[in-house]
Parts: C-alpha cells; structure tokens; sequence
C-alpha cells in the first residue's frame, strides 16, 4: 500500500470530455489505497456515467444535494470527511463558482462548505481559459488556498493546441500525495523568499528586466507555508497570485529588493533568493518620457549591489540559499556563486532549454551544498522542486 493507505478524497467530476481521465484517477488513488467518493455535476455526467465511477471506487456517487436520504447535508457530511478534495476536470463554470462563492448544486455547494484543502485541475478550451475573467477566478480561488494543478499546452477536444488541456491523471495524482503526505515539518520557522524579476526604469515608460514569471519564488513560498513556516515574500512584479498564509512586500527595482531584504533579514531564519535581480540599473533615470526628437539615447549603466552578497556579512546562524540559472556548465557555475555568495545551498537551472526556466512549469534542476558530489540535474516541476530544496534547508535545522 502507498501513502494513501486509509485517505479519504472526495473527487469532484464537472463537465469536461477529460472527465474519461479523471475515470483513470480514481482508479489510481484506489489503487494506492485511498477511499474515494466522487461527486458529479449534472454535465460531468453527459460525459462519464456515475456507473464508471461507482465500479471503480466502489462507493455511491452522489449527484444531488437531496439524493441522500441518509443525510440531508450531503454537501457537509461529505466536505467534512474528506482529506482532500479534488475538482477534475474543472471547468470555467465550477471555477467561477469557487470564486465568487456561488453554491447552486451539490459541488459548489460542497466547495463553498469545505475547510480543508481543494486542489482543482482545469481544464477547457483557451480561449475560455485565457480570458481575463477566467484568470481572474483562477487568481481569486489561488489566494484562498485552492491548489491549481495546470495541465501543459498541447491539443484540445475540440482540435485546437494551446492552454487549458488538464494535467495527466499521473501529474494530478503526485499533487495529491505530495499533500496528503505533507507534515507540518517547518512548523513556525520563519522564511524570507524573493521572487520575480526586477525593474530598472530608464524613463517612466521603459526599463530594464528579465523574463522571470515569479513562478518558482511563489512555489517555494507556497510549500513553505503549507508546510507551516511564517513566510514572507518580497516579489517583484509578476502576474502570479499570493499563497495563501503568506506576507507578501511588492518592490520593483533591484535597489528596493535589497532595502526589504535586509529590513526582513532580522525577523527570518532562512533567505530563499530565487528573485532574477537585475544586475545593471541605468546611471541616470530621466524624469520625463524620453522623446524620439531627442535621438538615440546613449544610455550608461552601473552595476546594482549584490543582495546575497550584502547578506553574507549578516548571516548570522542564518540559511541562506541562492539560485543559478545558467546556459552552460550548469553545475559548475552554480558551485561558483555557491562558494562567492557564502551560501548553505544553491539551486542549479538550466535556462535557455524546453521545459527548463523563465516561464516553464518544470525545471531541469539540482539542489547542490559545498559537500554533494556532484549531482545530475533532474527534470522536476517547480512544485517539486520547492519541496526537494525545503526537505534539504528542514535537514540543515537538525
Ligand atoms: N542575486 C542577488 N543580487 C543581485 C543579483 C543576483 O542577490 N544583484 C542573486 C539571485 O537572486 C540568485 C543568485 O544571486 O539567487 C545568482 O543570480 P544570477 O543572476 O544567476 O547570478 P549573478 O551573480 O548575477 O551572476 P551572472 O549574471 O554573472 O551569472
């Protein structure tokens, strides 16, 4: 048996074509030894029948808020057992519901009745799932604590490629150990993370950054949370919503980041840089919009100050921990700046590869410390990635 030996997940099936996945998700987590009782809405079921998942599981599937005549709360009573709570495929529609605390059938009631964790997995055609008011919810629903497991681009059930296909049963399936096999084993410990890029303003309308979504600051934030530390976030500017549970400090330049680094530096016992920071701001910043009549500006720069080296002299008993996105000699380089920055570890990435950096869900990557031998960079999603580097800064605690 696996983790999920005696686990109760309540899964949520709306209407989507994925639905017929979501049939191979509730064999895998019966599978691994969960009880899982599923609960459809009214189009979940034009696509998969609640036969399929009363085979599989073994359970009634309930479909109504009044089906039940042994419980007239089903939607209570079922929240409330449940470890977990999955939604998949989750459509625009329950999406929207979640976040605006719409409860009209039996799931969005049950969602707008559950304490505990939700992880949604959505999934619809891109143009729904890129349109503002979709992302909108999906930030909305993000900052109140819901897990969203997205799935990679690719092709759709109505022959399109592009976002909002689900993620594989497989990748949905980790998501869920991954959290019901969390401990609280960074109970209270207080972590400083950074995140996103910087902005260097030449005038009020142009500057200088990188391609640096936030992404991965955000997900060592979030885990960190989950996994009960006090966490503050100083981010620059990104499009990534808040964890929930975490104190976020919003700066743009990388003169800001280091005055909210060092202001924060005191009150924490960890410092997770995974901020692209500038390296050059310009010499002058003009106060008014440069004019094309003005000509090509010849413009100077100066190098920004290096945050984790100005920490260094502070450490102070602290955990200190940078990244390094490199093209080449990946690992090399990382034990470089590993050896210049003082830092305890140093989170090696590859960048400028598919599937690898700036803007993509996984990473090609290794948590290195002066005494590993050299490890092999391996192909994590940035959630796993958090939990592999806050497994390695929980061991440095003891
Ligand atoms: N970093 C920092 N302050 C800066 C620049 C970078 O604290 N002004 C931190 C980053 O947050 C990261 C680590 O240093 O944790 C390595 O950043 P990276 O940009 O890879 O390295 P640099 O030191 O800038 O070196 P180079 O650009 O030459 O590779």
């Amino acid at each position: 048996m696996s983790d999920l030996a005696g686990k109760k997940v309540l899964l949520g099936v709306c209407g989507g074509i994925s639905a017929y996945k979501v049939a191979e998700l509730a064999r895998l987590l019966v599978k691994a030894g969960a009880d899982v009782k599923v609960m459809m809405t009214e189009s979940g079921q034009k696509f998969v029948t609640p036969l399929t998942f009363r085979t599989l599981t073994g359970n009634p599937v309930a479909t109504t808020l009044w089906s039940d005549p042994g419980s007239p709360f089903p939607h209570i009573s079922m929240s409330d057992e449940a470890d977990l709570i999955v939604v998949a495929p989750a459509t625009a529609n329950i999406i929207a519901k979640m976040a605006g605390g719409i409860a009209d059938d039996l799931l969005s009631t049950t969602l707008l009745a559950a304490r505990g964790t939700v992880i949604v997995a959505p999934a619809m055609n891109t143009r729904m799932y890129l349109n503002p008011a979709t992302r909108n919810n999906m930030r909305r629903i993000g900052e109140m604590g819901a897990i969203i497991v997205e799935g990679c681009e690719g092709e759709l059930a109505c022959r399109t490629e592009g976002a909002g296909r689900m993620a594989e049963p497989a990748e949905i399936m980790s998501a869920i150990e991954r959290e019901l096999s969390l401990s609280a084993d960074l109970d209270s410990r207080r972590i400083l993370v950074t995140a996103g890029p910087t902005r260097e303003y030449i005038d009020p309308v142009r500057f200088l950054s990188n391609p640096s979504t936030g992404m991965m600051g955000y997900a060592v934030a979030e885990r960190a949370a989950r996994r009960g530390a006090r966490v503050t976030l100083i981010s620059g500017p990104v499009d990534v919503p808040c964890p929930a549970g975490v104190t976020l400090i919003s700066v743009v330049s990388a003169a800001e980041m280091l005055t909210s680094v060092l202001e924060n530096l005191e009150g924490s016992e960890v410092l997770v840089m995974a901020a692209a920071v500038a390296d050059y701001t310009p010499v002058e910043k003009s106060a008014s919009k440069m004019k094309k009549t003005g000509g090509v500006p010849e413009l100077k720069f100066e190098a920004t100050d290096d945050i984790l080296k100005a920490v260094a002299p502070r450490k102070d008993g602290r955990i200190v921990v940078g990244f390094a996105a490199e093209t080449d000699d990946v690992v090399a380089n990382a034990r470089k700046k590993l050896a210049e920055k003082k830092l305890d570890l140093i989170v090696a990435n590859k960048v400028g590869e598919a599937g690898s950096g700036f803007g993509s869900t996984t990473d090609l990557a290794a948590v290195v410390s002066v005494d590993d031998p050299d490890p092999a960079l391996v192909l994590v999603s940035k959630t796993e990635l958090a939990d592999l580097l806050l497994d390695r800064i929980r061991g440095l605690f003891t």
